[in-house]
């Protein structure tokens, strides 16, 4: 995938690249600092280690397939968000990516903000603790039920994805007596290079108000005649896995166009505005993500630039990062099963999960890397691809990779940089059990989210 950005117009095809894999790592041992969690190491046998504890060791005691999170890490990832946008700004972290009760007190502990989009997610942060002036709603479709338990709760925003929503949240709010902070999504027109399913400021999608045609005028216009909604500012998402600055900047740079005209028609300056998440990390040793600082530095440049040729106040920014807060913190372990050479093909790798597990390869052609990791080996490289146990041919979890050609059912592999949109997509597709998230912290494993059960399975199916 390519990965820059530019307004919208121009189709994708042409800056997609063809499915490609780079020649071998002249050593598969190594682990690419950039992919993997910050703790990860290989000891003295050769075994890989997170927060000191030998896979081999998480394998028996928490089975495979599974999610190993590095806690230490995903607090590094939060403190290094927060200080690099400081006390002037806020971090939201995207629960979409993947939340827990463990997750959320970790956000609250590290001083930051969440950003939930249902239901469920607002639960979970409210069941851990997390105070409802912290919380952001989000969701292009939010039911009168959920926008009702989030006023009620007091969340910090609503973020109004549209003209109905306006309306909805204001007599929501009205009727429970509240003045409910609400900010606008707005569409900038910025068509970030990502897939398609996870770009979001191109016009033709669902989310947001378009800033084209004035509808964003409108939006706000609706919105501050409305005495039930506060409206604190604007908000505007691109999309996901990004590296390029550029598309962040031109929505930076109309979000502040916004705020400019809001204050010329009505006399307001807006105090804040939310430039989402999207930031994109490594899940190969070809991607080059950028640190938290440099993301802070321009983004912030670019808006009080802009606000100081407009003659307006800088008003407070906040980010909604969710894959690059946890996704690398984590990997899949999983366990080889049937090796199947192909002649002049390539070899398939199966193990124990699959599509149901990291559906991310399967529906964004998405890449990852894999290692042999309850050993060395010396063994020539050979082309792999690791594929799941699920009854259909696109259960790929890592399209192509190098392993030793020693390769053997039993070996332990991982995939790294699993933490965000692996176990919150897991499916329960064939049956299969949704695998345990355990988080690592020096020298201790527990469960956060357990493996689900057979026993589950046969709950949720009423006979
Ligand atoms: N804020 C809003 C309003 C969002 O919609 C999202 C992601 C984020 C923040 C966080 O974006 P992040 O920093 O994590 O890129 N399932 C896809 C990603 C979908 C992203 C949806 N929205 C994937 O696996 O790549």
């Amino acid at each position: 995938m390519s990965r820059s950005a530019h307004p919208a117009g121009p189709r994708h095809a042409d800056v997609f690249t063809e499915g490609h894999y780079s020649a071998p790592a002249a050593d598969l041992n190594v682990l690419d600092e950039k992919v993997w969690a910050r703790t990860v190491t290989r000891d003295a046998d050769g075994a890989l280690t997170v927060g000191g504890i030998g896979v081999a060791r998480l394998a028996e005691e928490f089975g495979t397939p599974a999610y190993f999170l590095d806690e230490s890490d995903f607090r590094a990832r939060c403190r290094a968000w927060s200080d690099a946008f400081g006390p002037d700004a806020d971090v939201f972290y995207a629960g979409k990516a993947f939340l827990s009760r463990a997750v959320v007190r970790w956000l609250q502990e590290e001083g930051l903000h969440l950003d939930v989009c249902s239901g469920g997610e607002l639960t979970t942060a409210l069941d851990a603790g997390m105070p409802a002036e912290r919380i952001a709603f989000h969701g292009n479709n939010k039911t009168a039920a959920e926008i009702e338990r989030a006023v009620e709760a007091g969340v910090g925003r609503i973020v109004l994805d549209s003209f109905q929503e306006i309306v909805r949240v204001a007599h929501i709010a009205r009727s429970h007596r509240v003045r409910q902070r609400v900010q606008i999504r707005v569409t900038v027109g910025v068509e970030a290079h990502t897939h398609e399913f996870i770009a979001t400021a191109h016009e033709d999608q669902k989310f947001g108000i378009a800033l084209a045609d004035g509808q964003a005028a409108e939006a706000v216009r609706r919105t501050l005649a409305l005495d039930s909604l506060e409206l604190i500012g604007i908000h505007s998402h691109i999309g996901s896995q990004i590296f390029d600055m550029a598309g962040f900047e031109v929505s930076a740079r109309r979000v502040v166009q916004l705020l400019a005209e809001v204050r010329d028609e009505h006399g307001v300056e807006l105090p804040e505005i939310d430039l989402g998440g999207g930031l994109g990390i490594a899940y190969t040793s070809e991607d080059d993500p950028r640190e938290p600082h440099e993301i802070a530095k321009a983004l912030s440049d670019i808006v009080t630039r802009e606000c100081e040729s407009a003659g307006l106040r800088t008003p407070r920014i906040s980010v909604e990062p969710g894959r690059a807060i946890v996704g690398p913190t984590a990997f899949t372990l999983y366990e080889v099963g049937t090796i199947k050479p192909l002649e002049g093909l390539r070899t398939y790798v199966s193990v124990d999960g699959g599509m149901s597990d990291n559906i991310r390869t399967a529906l964004y052609d998405a890449e990852y890397s894999v290692a042999l990791v309850s050993r060395t080996s010396d063994a020539e490289p050979m082309l792999v691809r690791v594929v799941g146990k699920h009854c259909e041919s696109g259960d790929i979890v890592v399209k192509d990779a190098f392993l030793p050609a020693d390769l053997a059912p039993g070996d332990l592999i991982a995939v790294p940089a699993t933490g965000a949109y692996c176990r919150s997509m897991a499916s329960n597709y064939n049956h299969a059990l949704r695998p345990p998230v355990v988080a690592v912290r020096d020298g201790e494993a527990r469960v956060i989210v357990r493996r689900e059960t057979e026993e589950d399975l046969l709950r949720l199916d009423v006979g």
